[in-house]
C-alpha cells in the first residue's frame, strides 16, 4: 500500500481537482491518503498562480520536500496545477529530484505517470490540454454526503488583462450535457441533495447533447432541477458578459436555484474595467442585478474585487465603494492587484499609489462589505430559512448545523436523523456569519 500526501493551493477549481486526484488514486486500491508528508510514498503539490509569488512559493515548498526525499530516495514527488503548466520543464531544471510534472488538464493521467516512475522512469512531464479526456475520466468528488461539486466547463477565453487563468487552464471547453446529468443522477442516488456547478465561467456553458444539439447554461439548470432528489442548485463562477436574460429567467422558473449569486465585477469604475478588458461596464452590471431583483427581491449578491489595479485613482476606488453600497454586496473575495508575468496588465505603469495605500483601500473595502454582510444576517431575524442539515455542531453536541441559501451557518436543536435532510427553521438569534433557530418542519 502506497501512501499519498496532497498539498493544494488556491481556488475552488484546484480543491476540486485535488479531490478528483485523490479519488482516482484511491480507486486504484493500492493507495491510501496520509496527512503527514514525512510518511508519504508519493508527495503531490497542486499549485495555483492566480496571486502572490507563486514560483518562489513552489521552490520553497519543494525545498522542504527535498529534505524528506533525502531520507528516502524512493519517494515520488509530483508537481501539478497552474504553476506547473506555466513553468513546465523549468521546474525540473531547478529541482531535478522531482519525478512528475502534470498540468491542470492532465490530472487524470497522474496514476499512470506514477506507475511509470515506479517501473523505473526518472522523470515525466505532461502539461497538454486534453480537456475532454479529463472530463471523461472524472470520478465524483467525495467531499460531503449531501452536497457535491460538479465540473461543467473548464478554462476561460475572456483574457482579462490581469488574469493568468486562460494561459494555465486553457480555452473554454464544455462537458457533454448527458455526462453531467448522468453524474448528478448517480450522486442523487447516493443521497446528494445539493449540486454546486463549477467552472471558471459557468454561464459560458454550451454542452453537446446526445442528439447533436447544444444545451445552454440555463437549459442545463432546468434539466438538473427536474431531478427530484436534488433540492438546491448553486454555481460558481459566472461572468457578467454572458449573464443573459435566459439565465436571469431561470431564477423565476427554477425555485431550487439558491437565492444567492456570486457575480464578480472587480471594480466600480468604467475606466478601470476598460483597462482590465472585462468587456462590460458598471451599468451593464447594474442592469443584470436590477432584472434579477425584479424576480428575486431578496437575492444576495457577492463579488470578487481587485484594488490597486495599475492606475487606480482615489476617484476610481470611490466609485467601487459607491457600487458596493448601491448593490449592497453581501460578501466578497477581494485582493490587492498582483502582477502576473505574461499578462498585459503586468507591463502597465503601476506607480499611481503606494502598497500601503493599496492595503488601506483593501481594508476599507472589506470593512464595508463585512458591515453589509452583518446587516444582511440581522435581517434574517424571525424569518423561516431552509437548511440543508450537514451534521452535529462541534461546539454543542445537542445542536445540528447546516447552511442557509445565503451561506450562513445555521444552528438548531434537532435529531441526528435530520442530517442529510432539508428542514425549515425559524431564526431566533443572528450573529455576523451565522444564525441560530428552532426547528419548524421538514421541507420534503
Ligand atoms: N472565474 C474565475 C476567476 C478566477 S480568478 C473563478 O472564480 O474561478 C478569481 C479572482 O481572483 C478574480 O475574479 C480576481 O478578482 C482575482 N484575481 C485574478 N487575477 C488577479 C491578479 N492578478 N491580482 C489580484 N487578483 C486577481
Ligand atoms: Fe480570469 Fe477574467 Fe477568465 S478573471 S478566469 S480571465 S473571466
Amino acid at each position: 500500500m502506497k501512501k499519498i500526501y496532497i498539498k493544494t493551493w488556491g481556488c475552488q477549481m484546484n480543491d476540486y481537482d485535488s479531490s478528483i486526484i485523490s479519488n482516482l488514486l484511491l480507486n486504484q486500491k493500492n493507495f491510501s491518503i496520509t496527512k503527514k508528508p514525512e510518511n508519504a510514498d508519493v508527495l503531490i503539490l497542486n499549485t495555483c498562480s492566480i496571486r502572490e509569488k507563486a514560483k518562489e512559493k513552489l521552490f520553497h515548498q519543494l525545498g522542504r520536500w527535498k529534505k524528506i526525499k533525502e531520507k528516502n530516495l524512493k519517494i515520488i514527488i509530483a508537481v501539478g496545477g497552474c504553476v506547473a503548466t506555466q513553468e513546465g520543464e523549468e521546474i525540473y531544471k531547478r529541482a531535478n529530484y522531482i519525478n512528475i510534472i502534470f498540468g491542470t488538464q492532465t490530472i487524470h493521467r497522474l496514476p499512470a505517470m506514477i506507475k511509470e516512475v515506479n517501473k523505473g522512469k526518472k522523470f515525466l512531464i505532461d502539461i497538454s490540454f486534453p480537456t475532454q479526456e479529463k472530463f471523461d475520466a472524472l470520478l465524483e468528488p467525495r467531499n460531503s454526503i449531501i452536497s457535491s461539486y460538479v465540473s461543467i466547463i473548464e478554462g476561460c477565453n475572456k483574457y482579462c488583462s490581469f488574469c493568468i487563468v486562460p494561459y494555465t487552464r486553457g480555452m473554454e471547453v464544455s462537458r457533454k450535457c448527458d455526462d453531467i446529468l448522468f453524474e448528478i443522477i448517480s450522486l442523487a442516488k447516493k443521497g446528494i441533495k445539493e449540486i454546486h456547478l463549477l467552472g471558471q465561467n459557468v454561464n459560458a456553458y454550451k454542452g453537446e447533447t446526445a442528439h447533436g444539439g447544444i444545451c445552454s447554461f440555463s437549459e442545463l439548470i432546468e434539466l438538473i432541477s427536474e431531478i427530484d432528489e436534488i433540492k438546491r442548485i448553486r454555481f460558481t463562477t459566472s461572468h457578467p458578459i454572458e449573464f443573459t436574460d435566459e439565465i436571469i429567467n431561470v431564477y423565476k422558473t427554477v425555485p431550487k436555484l439558491a437565492n444567492f449569486l456570486h457575480l464578480p465585477v472587480q471594480s466600480g469604475s468604467d475606466r478601470i474595467l476598460n483597462l482590465m478588458k472585462r468587456g462590460h461596464s458598471v451599468l451593464d452590471y447594474k442592469k443584470i442585478i436590477k432584472k434579477l431583483l425584479l424576480i428575486r427581491p431578496n437575492i444576495q449578491i457577492s463579488s470578487d474585487f481587485i484594488v490597486g489595479f495599475p492606475g487606480e485613482t482615489k476617484s476610481d476606488f470611490n466609485k467601487t465603494m459607491e457600487l458596493i453600497e448601491e448593490i449592497n454586496f453581501d460578501m466578497s473575495f477581494s485582493f490587492i492587484y498582483s502582477p502576473r508575468p505574461g499578462t498585459p496588465a503586468a507591463i502597465m505603469p503601476d506607480n499611481e499609489i503606494s502598497l500601503n495605500e493599496k492595503k488601506i483601500r483593501l481594508y476599507l473595502l472589506q470593512k464595508k462589505i463585512r458591515k453589509q454582510a452583518a446587516n444582511w444576517t440581522k435581517k434574517m431575524m424571525n424569518s423561516i430559512q431552509c437548511i440543508l442539515v450537514e451534521g452535529i455542531s462541534k461546539k454543542n453536541i445537542t445542536e445540528l448545523y447546516g447552511k442557509t441559501e445565503n451561506n450562513r451557518t445555521a444552528y438548531f436543536q434537532g435529531l441526528s436523523t435530520m442530517i442529510g435532510k432539508f428542514v425549515k427553521i425559524k431564526i431566533t438569534n443572528t450573529f455576523i456569519h451565522s444564525v441560530r433557530g428552532t426547528f419548524v418542519d421538514y421541507v420534503d
